[in-house]
């Protein structure tokens, strides 16, 4: 990070104060950093000064002061990101845009099933608004509590329930926007089918930021669940992981809400470094799945659906053990196992991580391989794959060997990265399942999304922010 910040283009914090007002500009270091670096750590930036807006039409006018200056603007959500996607560069000419202040939720409509919520609006407070209203938002991930509408929808974020629900796009109807010139574009429809051309909503979903600012969206509302069933199963393999997730789909695909896997490592891991989490079975096993079973029915029966598959595969020799929660207190314990996972492996020391997504039925081949690739690579280390098996996206994380010196063990990053990927390739899947490209993996994008796709990605960059204004150096190599 440069010592001193270089001087703002004459004028620019003045205006950009008199737009927003006191609360709407930082500029004291102080206040900056926790807008410079990411939850992972492995980027630090520096701004010209971080920009608050409570309104759209005052993030509008940012925009068109920022656009004129011709400076770049890094949006900012909850600052979650996994790929360094919302932290600024190191040059100190950037503008951060932090979403934070524009947290209204503003209409929920149970009839429609749909509620407007500005992009600050924190996923965990929209699932709340929606549970309040008797509805279900159903996007759900470990970091709810904390990311924002504005960042899931730029990420199109997948998470826990997409095995049923989707990822962010398929929840989003409409949506309102800040464009690189600071027009406004408002396209907050409700409506459940709309053929109008160009799907511009869905251009700028994903797109990370780089082509505009999402000040609000219309989002999909679902009946709220009245029954729920959570198990943690030891199983004896990925094979065997696999074959219950077949098992549960096959018997009931729309109960199934979610369908998780996990080691033995990163169970071990989470129930070591966190308070209060515990393992539920007697029997320590190298593989475990969590099943969560949803309905909107009061009458489901999914407590017998639980048990019935369960004893058919524990029969079949699948499942080795498993605890059924028999109380909401208890569900969410079993869930945290799994949602602490990223939590415990930071703690744990240096990990790399990996989002990668292959067909569903070559996961147990995706795990097997690269784990034992990863192993080989660097001794000592330790594979921690979990994550989404019923959306064949694993989380193919390396823990650092035991008393390694961090830092050398994420020199090795790149080997690491190519190693699963390579895997990942043969399999026919993708290097970036949910999390998104930021700037921790452009360079996988010429190799991965080269010649016409890539093309085509530059011209509609090139079309929508000619002047490169919008998270530059993101996304695109
Ligand atoms: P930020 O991190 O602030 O930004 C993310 C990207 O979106 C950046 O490129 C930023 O510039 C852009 N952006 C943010 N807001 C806007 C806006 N309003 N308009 C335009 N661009 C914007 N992700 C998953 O998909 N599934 C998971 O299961 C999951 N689990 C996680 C668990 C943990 C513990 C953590 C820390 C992260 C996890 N993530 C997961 C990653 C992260 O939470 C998601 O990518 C999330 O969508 C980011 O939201 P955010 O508000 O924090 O966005
Ligand atoms: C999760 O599913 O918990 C996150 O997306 C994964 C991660 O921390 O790698
Ligand atoms: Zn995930």
């Amino acid at each position: 990070m440069p010592d001193a910040l270089p001087s703002a283009p004459a004028g620019l914090l003045a205006a950009l104060g008199a737009a927003l007002g006191p609360r709407g500009l930082l500029t004291e270091p102080a206040d900056l950093a926790p807008y410079l670096t990411d939850w992972r750590g492995l980027y630090r930036g520096a701004a010209l000064c971080v920009l608050r807006p409570a309104t759209t039409e005052e993030l509008a006018a940012a925009v068109r002061l920022c656009a004129e200056a011709g400076v770049a603007m890094v949006p900012q959500g909850g600052n979650t990101s996994m790929v360094g996607g919302a932290t600024p560069d190191e040059s100190g000419r950037q503008v951060v845009i932090s979403l934070a202040r524009m947290n209204r939720i503003r209409d929920l409509d149970p009839v429609d099933m749909t509620m407007t919520a500005e992009a600050g609006v924190v996923l965990k407070a929209a699932q709340d608004a929606a549970a309040a209203a008797g509805c279900l938002f159903p996007l759900s991930l470990g970091a709810e509590g904390t990311a924002t509408i504005g960042g899931v929808l730029s990420t199109n974020a997948g998470g826990n329930t997409t095995v049923r629900y989707g990822n962010a796009r398929e929840l989003m109807l409409g949506l309102e926007a800040v464009l690189p010139d600071g027009q406004v574009w408002n396209g907050l429809r409700r409506l459940r089918k709309d053929n109008t051309g160009y799907a511009l909503r869905h251009l700028l979903v994903g797109a990370e930021g780089t082509l505009g600012i999402i000040t609000a969206a219309v989002l999909r509302l679902f009946p709220r669940p009245r029954e729920t069933e959570v198990a943690f199963c030891a199983v004896r393999d990925e094979d065997a992981a696999l074959a219950l997730f077949r098992r549960f789909r096959d018997r009931d695909e729309t109960a199934l809400r979610a369908f998780e896997y996990m080691s033995g490592t990163g169970v071990d891991l989470a129930v070591r470094h966190i308070e209060g989490v515990a393992h539920p079975l007697a029997t320590r096993a190298d593989h475990y799945a969590l099943v969560d079973l949803a309905s909107s029915r009061p009458d489901a029966g999914l407590r017998r659906l639980m048990e019935d598959v369960l004893e058919a595969a524990l029969e079949a020799g699948e499942v080795l053990d498993a605890a059924i929660g028999g109380s909401e207190a208890q569900r969410a314990a079993l869930w945290r196992i799994r949602e602490e996972h990223p939590e415990a492996q930071k703690r744990e020391g240096a990990s790399v991580k990996n989002d990668v997504s292959v067909p569903v039925s070559r996961v147990p081949e995706l795990i097997r391989r690269c784990s034992a690739a990863l192993a080989a690579l660097v001794p000592g280390s330790r594979p921690v794959p979990f994550g989404h098996l019923g959306d064949g996206n694993i989380h193919m994380n390396l823990m650092q060997p035991e008393g390694m010196d961090p830092a050398a063990f994420l020199a090795r990053s790149d080997d690491i990265m190519d190693a699963v990927n390579a895997v990942v390739r043969e399999l026919g899947g993708s290097f970036s399942a949910e999390h998104g490209i930021g700037r921790l993996k452009t360079d996988m994008m010429e190799a991965w999304r080269g010649g016409a796709e890539l093309d085509l990605m530059r011209r509609i960059k090139a079309a929508v922010d000619p002047r490169g204004l919008m998270n530059p150096g993101k996304v695109l190599p």
